[in-house]
């Protein structure tokens, strides 16, 4: 079936969207990088189904556990319409009926999500959910997210469920399963922490709120509203636990704790009649430099500090708890941001009177590490695995720690980048010697800025946030390690040179401390030289490298288009607007092209000087800009309003019928030898945001991805043919790491899923809010990740102006420090990581 047509630029927006999408079946898998690649905010094991749990993540969804140690994603339906969905604040499985689960989603409560949050609600443990909207918004991805839980079912009323709000919504809730919401306005504080007031974007200076709520099940019987309910409120400067004792009619504080530090989670041992809490001076995750683990006795009514340690041994706040229901009275505590020298776990068998931890000093420098490291399923996470900054093994930002309920040695804790746990905990406390398994198999979270898969050598190359990139070769086996040598925080740009495909150039984040952003392969990206011309601090956005592979140019937001030959240091393009898409031409090397805004650029002298060609019919944004790796001169350009296409190096353009708004573009392996190359595209195609092939330069087009795989918000991901086999497409995603399909049938000329709808306004303003997280860590934190967001924000890690000196063991820099970054005489400042600068002693 025709019915896209090639016609004037001009007329593009205005062409009435009449047509049906045609689709073709792909079966899709994720890209395993095996290992997670993010935040792992909580762990959540059901008490009353063996074998039951679920992990939530702050930007990729949430995933269900299975027998065999694997994850399976539960949210891969989400589209760009539901892309907050991704962001998953707080779960509750339900301990009367195992099957129901509750999520509380959405992404941001700053402007960066212009939507409101929704609990999912499944009755088939998360094969299917239904939505039930709030009325305030719910932030997945906002600090504190590893606080919690603020969902909880009433163990004795399992149509009851408090949900604690952030933004000063207070306390909600239902009691008829999930379906409506009303607030409870009886609690007597709605959390009124930010974690700093200056920030103008909203993003650190939104209330946390509640932090969780956990019924005590002992105090009730079954089929009625169980009366005592904890609920802990982000508030450092009053009392910020309650208490209430008749189903959340009236509250009291619960005296007896620092109201200093927040308390991050409330654990109930039933048998010891016990609430055990964990705080910290910060809501996390990254953050805390103090805290406190108390024991409420409930019977009692007392408070004990419980803390493991004291003193100068005392410089994290506490996030993780759990209790062993096998075994009352063992309860386990995670530091929550033990930067330096690792992470540290704490266990007690006997209610915290007495504390063993995971690792302690010998005699300084040396460490006993009571555990056997193994991430075989993720060997590229480990010190082991490469060069990289982080030489930390047991983890940072944990506030996810479970004990499996049913199964006293088996145990799961989440950290920034993974899961890690084991099935021999018991040995703890005999040999003191567990072995510590990276178990996040399954989960793919991570944030795909770029994909190239070159037409020789790897498969694929992956460019992600946090763990730099990856050289596929095979796309099932996890990654045996990272690019090296690491250039900083994640690789943001890919390319290779037309008549050299060996050579292979990646640009990436970093800052000024983490030396050249640039790194250059000649083996097509299984090992990587750093390009000793790019220049410091120039960091992230997209790279482009000439024919011949001798010229580099690179886009930034940040610091404009720089272009460099033969490694020689970067100059300025003064012809580009910053953060232009680029593209060098496949065959001559002294061709680039370029677009910005509605203009497209020509550069025939490699890049130093650009000349306007023609415009793009009414564009406001350019996204990509792909050359034809056989044809000089033949340019495709996606931009907000459409899909352009030059056959004369941008002299003119034709926009392409139907596309009303395209995204990231490539091209992969014609259908037939020597035929025109498949494009792929993400694009907005007659009404329908979806994933779609073109085998003739165009006219007519498939839908390639379905209900079942919606790949969030259209506008952060990348997509990218494969040049040796017909067909196959990567979709890098914004948290749910990279999937790669393959056709799985003919194309049909059904209408395209109802579920893919076409993005209404607010998910339109989306597009352009995504991307400008810079405060959040796994996440879309790069400006330049979707090259058509005009409005990318700022980083928050501005360096603190005040001149004061950081103490001995303190914070003194890393991403959305803003307090000191020197340090007192006889310390040094050191980059434990890209989230922590210690002052360590000289
Ligand atoms: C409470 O939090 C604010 C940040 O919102 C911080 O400036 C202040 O020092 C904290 N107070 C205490 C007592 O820790
Ligand atoms: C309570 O917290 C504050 C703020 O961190 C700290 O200065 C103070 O020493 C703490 N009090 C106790 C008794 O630990
Ligand atoms: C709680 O306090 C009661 C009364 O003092 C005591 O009998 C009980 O052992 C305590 N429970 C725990 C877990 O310490
Ligand atoms: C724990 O066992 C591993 C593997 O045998 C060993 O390398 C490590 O030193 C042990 N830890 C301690 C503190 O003995
Ligand atoms: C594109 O520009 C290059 C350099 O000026 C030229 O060699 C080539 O013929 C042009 N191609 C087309 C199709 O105009």
């Amino acid at each position: 079936m025709r019915w896209l047509t090639a016609f004037s630029a001009l007329a593009a927006s205005s062409v009435p969207f009449a047509h049906a999408v045609s689709s073709q079946a792909y079966t899709w898998k994720n890209v395993k990088i095996g290992g997670g690649g993010g935040f792992v905010p909580s762990i959540v094991f059901n008490p009353s189904q063996q074998g039951l749990a679920y992990a939530r993540t702050d930007i990729g969804g949430a995933y269900k556990l299975n027998s065999d140690d694997t994850w399976t994603p539960l949210l891969d339906f989400v589209d760009n319409a539901r892309w907050n969905y991704w962001g998953v604040d707080a779960l509750a499985t339900d301990p009367v009926d195992p099957d129901r689960l509750y999520l509380a989603t959405g992404m941001y409560t700053n402007s960066w999500d212009p939507n409101n949050g929704q609990v999912l609600i499944s009755t088939d443990q998360g094969q299917t959910f239904t939505p039930s909207p709030l009325p305030f918004k719910v932030g997945g991805n906002m600090p504190g997210r590893g606080m919690g839980e603020r969902l909880a079912v009433d163990p004795n009323s399992n149509n009851v469920l408090f949900f604690g709000a952030r933004s000063g919504n207070g306390l909600w809730k239902s009691t008829d399963y999930g379906q409506s919401w009303a607030k409870v306005s009886s609690l007597p504080d709605v959390g009124t922490y930010v974690p700093d007031p200056t920030d103008t974007s909203g993003y650190n200076s939104d209330k946390i709120g509640v932090s969780f709520v956990t019924f005590d099940s002992t105090s009730g019987s079954s089929g009625n509203a169980t009366p005592r309910i904890f609920v802990g409120v982000a508030t450092n400067t009053s009392s910020n636990l309650f208490m209430s004792n008749d189903a959340g009619s009236t509250w009291s504080a619960l005296p007896g704790t620092n109201s200093s530090w927040m308390a991050h989670k409330g654990v109930l041992s039933p048998a010891e009649k016990a609430l055990y809490i964990s705080t910290s001076d910060g809501a996390g995750p990254y953050d805390g430099t103090l805290g406190a683990v108390y024991k409420y006795n409930i019977t009692s009514g007392t408070m004990e500090n419980i803390t493991p340690v004291s003193g100068s041994n005392l410089y994290f706040g506490f996030g993780g708890l759990a209790v062993d229901l096998q075994n009352p009275g063992t309860v386990m505590v995670a530091a929550l941001n033990c930067w330096w020298p690792d992470g540290q776990v704490f266990r007690s068998t006997d209610g915290g009177n007495t504390w063993t931890s995971l690792w302690d000093w010998a005699s300084y420098p040396t460490m006993n590490r009571y555990y056997t490291y193994d991430d075989s399923l993720a060997p590229w996470l480990g010190p082991d695995g490469t060069a990289d900054s982080i030489v930390t093994q047991i983890g940072w930002m944990m506030e996810a720690l479970a004990i499996d309920p049913f199964d006293s040695n088996h145990w799961l804790y989440g950290t920034g980048a993974t899961i890690y746990g084991g099935h021999d905990l018991l040995k703890w406390d005999t040999v003191r010697n567990v072995t510590l398994e990276s178990l996040a198999d399954g989960i793919e979270e991570t944030s795909a800025q770029a994909l190239l898969s070159p037409p020789t050598g790897p498969t694929l190359l992956s460019g992600v946030l946090d763990e730099e990139g990856f050289a596929h070769t095979n796309l099932d086996q996890a990654p045996s390690a990272e690019f090296a040598p690491a250039t900083g925080t994640g690789v943001t740009g890919l390319d290779y040179a037309g008549n050299d495909p060996q050579t292979v150039v990646r640009v990436g984040n970093g800052d000024s401390t983490d030396g050249p952003q640039a790194a250059i392969s000649n083996d097509a990206g299984n090992t990587w030289a750093l390009d000793y011309g790019s220049p410091s601090g120039v960091s992230g956005g997209k790279v482009a490298i000439s024919a011949s592979g001798d010229t580099v140019l690179w886009s930034s937001s940040a610091n404009g288009v720089q272009v460099s030959q033969y490694t020689n240091a970067f100059s300025v393009v003064s012809s580009l607007p910053a953060g232009a898409a680029i593209a060098s031409d496949k065959k001559i090397d002294s061709i680039f092209y370029a677009g910005s805004g509605n203009q497209f650029y020509l550069s025939t002298d490699g890049g130093k000087t650009f000349t306007k060609q023609a415009t793009l019919g009414t564009s406001s944004s350019t996204s990509t800009v792909i050359a034809n790796p056989g044809v000089t001169g033949d340019v495709w350009v996606s931009t907000d309003t459409g899909l352009f296409h030059s056959i004369n190096n941008g002299t003119s353009f034709s926009a392409v019928s139907g596309v009303s708004q395209a995204w990231s573009i490539s091209f992969g392996a014609p259908a037939s030898t020597g035929g025109y190359p498949a494009l792929f595209a993400i694009a907005d195609i007659s009404g329908v945001v979806g994933y779609f092939r073109s085998d003739d330069a165009g006219t007519n087009w498939v839908q390639i991805n379905d209900a079942a795989h919606g790949f969030g918000s259209a506008s952060a991901n990348v997509i990218a043919g494969d040049p040796r086999i017909y067909g196959r497409a990567y979709v890098g995603t914004n948290g749910r790491g990279i999937f790669y399909g393959d056709t799985a049938g003919a194309a049909s000329s059904s209408t395209a899923s109802s579920t893919s709808t076409r993005s209404t306004s607010a998910s339109s303003s989306a597009h352009s809010s995504t991307v400008s997280s810079s405060a959040s860590h796994t996440t879309s934190t790069s400006a330049s990740s979707s090259s058509h967001s005009s409005s990318a924000s700022s980083t928050s890690s501005t360096p603190s102006s005040t001149g004061a000196l950081q103490t001995a063991y303190g914070q003194c820099g890393g991403q959305g420090w803003t307090g000191p970054t020197a340090c007192v005489a006889g310390y040094t400042c050191t980059s434990t990581n890209p989230y922590y600068s210690q002052c360590v002693p000289t």
